[in-house]
C-alpha cells in the first residue's frame, strides 16, 4: 500500500484528511470517465524537494480541460500553489503528484453540463514505475494487439481518465504475456506509445520518435528529452515509425513521468542492439538525472523548489485552507 503515509489530500480548495477524501458513487466521472489528470514528480534534490516542470504539467491539465470544455474554478497559479501546499502538508521530500479534474455529483445524463468541475490533488510516494532495475538494465516489451485510439475518436493530447481504459488493455495484455509493458501502434499500424510512456528509437546515431499525429500524449518527459538530445547535437526526428523499425533499432527507450527514461532491451523477444542499455540512452539518462537531481544548474528552469521558491510563486487568489 503506497498510501499509508498520506496525511492530507487537496480537495476543492481545502486540505482534508486522507480518510475524508471521498466522493459519491453517483459522481459523473465514475460512470463516464469524465476526468482529466496529471502525473508529476517531486524529487528530493540536494537543494531540497523540487517539482519537475510543474507549470508545464498544469498547462497540459488546462489544455485537457479546454478540449473537454471543462472550466476549472481555479487559475493555473492556484493549482501550482495547491501542489506545493499538499506536498508541504504531507511533509514529503520526494513524491508523485496527481492533480485530477473531474465532473462531480449532480446528474447522470451523459451531457455533463450541470455537473460541477471538481479538482483534487493527491500525493504519495511512488518508486520506479517499471521496477528498480529497469532504469539500468532495461525492460522486455511487446507490441500490443490493441491500437491507440484513432484520431477524432478520443483526443490523445488530452490526458483524460477515460483514455486509460485503452492503456489498461495494453498493460494488462503485456503483463499476462510476461512483458513489462506493451507498445501500441496507431490505427495505421505505425508506432504510437506505451500504455503510459512515449517511445524513442535510435538508429545510426539519429533519434526518432512518433509525432503528435500518431495518437500520442504530448509527454513532458518526451519534450525534455528532445531538448536535452538537441543540446547534445543529436538529430531528433519526429516522424511516422513503422513497427519493424523497433526490431532493427540500435536502441529503444521509454520516457514518462513515472517511467522516467527506461531502456528497452527487447521487443517481441527480438533483442535490441546489444540487449542492454545503449550508449546514447545512457548519456541522455545521465543528463536528465543530472538536472532533476540538481547535479548541474537547472538551465532550462524545469524545477520548482517546494521550500526555497514557495514564496516566489505568483500570489494565489484564494489560499488553501486546512480542514
Ligand atoms: C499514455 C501516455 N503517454 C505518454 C506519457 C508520458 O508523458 P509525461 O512524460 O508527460 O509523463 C504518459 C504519462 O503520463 C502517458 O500516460
Amino acid at each position: 500500500m503506497p498510501f499509508e503515509e498520506v496525511k492530507k489530500v487537496w480537495m476543492n480548495g481545502r486540505l482534508v484528511d486522507f480518510a475524508d477524501a471521498k466522493i459519491h458513487v453517483f459522481t459523473h466521472a465514475v460512470h463516464y470517465g469524465s476526468g482529466l489528470f496529471e502525473g508529476i514528480r517531486c524529487y528530493n534534490t540536494k537543494r531540497g524537494p523540487a517539482i519537475f516542470r510543474l507549470q508545464d504539467h498544469t498547462r497540459r491539465l488546462f489544455d485537457s480541460a479546454k478540449i473537454y470544455r471543462m472550466e476549472l474554478p481555479y487559475s493555473m497559479e492556484e493549482v501550482n500553489r495547491a501542489c506545493l501546499d499538499v506536498i508541504a502538508a504531507n511533509e514529503f521530500e520526494d513524491c508523485y503528484l496527481r492533480p485530477l479534474v473531474y465532473r462531480g455529483f449532480h446528474s447522470l445524463g451523459v451531457f455533463p453540463g450541470a455537473c460541477p468541475v471538481e479538482v483534487m490533488i493527491a500525493v504519495w510516494r511512488w518508486g520506479k514505475y517499471l521496477g528498480d532495475e529497469a532504469i539500468e538494465n532495461g525492460v522486455d516489451v511487446c507490441v500490443s494487439s490493441w491500437n491507440r485510439m484513432a484520431p477524432n475518436t478520443f483526443p490523445a493530447l488530452a490526458k483524460a481518465t477515460g483514455n486509460y481504459m485503452n492503456s489498461i488493455l495494453i498493460r494488462q495484455e503485456a503483463a499476462i504475456d510476461g512483458y513489462s509493458e506493451g507498445i501500441a501502434l496507431d490505427v495505421n499500424g505505425y508506432v504510437s506509445e506505451g500504455s503510459g510512456e512515449n517511445v524513442f528509437v535510435i538508429r545510426d546515431g539519429r533519434i526518432f520518435t512518433p509525432g503528435l499525429g500518431s495518437s500520442i500524449l504530448g509527454g513532458i518527459t518526451r519534450a525534455s528529452l528532445i531538448k536535452i538530445a538537441r543540446e547534445f547535437k543529436y538529430e531528433v526526428v519526429e516522424s511516422l515509425i513503422p513497427r519493424e523499425m523497433l526490431y532493427i533499432a540500435d536502441e529503444v527507450f521509454f520516457t514518462g513521468t513515472a517511467a522516467e527514461i527506461t531502456p528497452i532491451r527487447s521487443v517481441d523477444k527480438i533483442v535490441i542492439g546489444s540487449g542492454s542499455r545503449g550508449p546514447v540512452t545512457a548519456a541522455l539518462q545521465k543528463a536528465f538525472f543530472d538536472v532533476i537531481e540538481c547535479r548541474v544548474p537547472d538551465e532550462f528552469g524545469w524545477l520548482t523548489f517546494v521550500r526555497e521558491k514557495a514564496g516566489a510563486m505568483p500570489a494565489a487568489k484564494a489560499r488553501t485552507t486546512t480542514a
